[in-house]
């Protein structure tokens, strides 16, 4: 394959759990750029934002993704405001295949309300706070090789799709 498969999109588009079911089929090393970060720091990323705040939560993920982009092979689940960043969005694409899990708000907020680990959805209006996101981001999100609707599908079947697209 040579190239990595860069999976992008809103918080609760599935771009973790899609990653690693994409590593056991295809027999690929995947790495979640989030999970990267707590591993190297020490922290949970909860803790980053109410320790350091937003903005240097955003560089030391511009540092995690200028490390991650430089493998090859590999599945990379990004954070949701990772395409924010134009140097972000030329790091992944040196050797990476694009891939925006294209989701509906509704649909995100669905799969997030339960979930506490997101600092950026502790608040009154998650779906709000989806929706503004998605309009800020989807530009940016559209930037990808690939746009991969996941409204109504499993997991399994986002794979395979994802899969079949970068010829896996
Ligand atoms: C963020 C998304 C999160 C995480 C951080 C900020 C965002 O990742 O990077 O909480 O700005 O959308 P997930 O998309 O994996 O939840």
């Amino acid at each position: 394959m040579g190239k990595n498969i860069v999976l992008v999109g809103l918080m609760g588009a599935g771009k973790t759990s899609v990653g690693k079911l994409l590593s056991k089929k295809y027999k690929l090393k995947c790495v979640d750029v989030d999970e990267f970060m707590e591993f190297s720091l020490g922290m949970t990323i909860s803790e980053v934002f109410s320790q350091y705040g937003e903005s240097s939560f955003r560089e030391l993920e511009k540092d995690a993704i200028k490390v991650l982009s430089q493998k090859t092979d590999n599945i990379i689940s990004t954070g949701g405001g990772a395409l924010e960043n134009e140097e972000n969005i030329r790091n992944l694409q040196r050797n990476g295949v694009l891939v925006y899990l294209k989701t509906s708000p509704e649909t995100l907020y669905e799969r997030v309300k339960n979930q506490k680990h997101r600092p950026l959805l502790q608040n009154e209006n998650p779906l709000g706070t989806l929706e503004n996101l998605l309009n800020k981001r989807e530009n940016a999100y559209m930037k990808a090789d690939f746009v991969v609707e996941t409204d109504g599908k499993s997991l399994e079947n986002v794979a395979k799709e994802i899969g079949e697209l970068c010829k896996l």
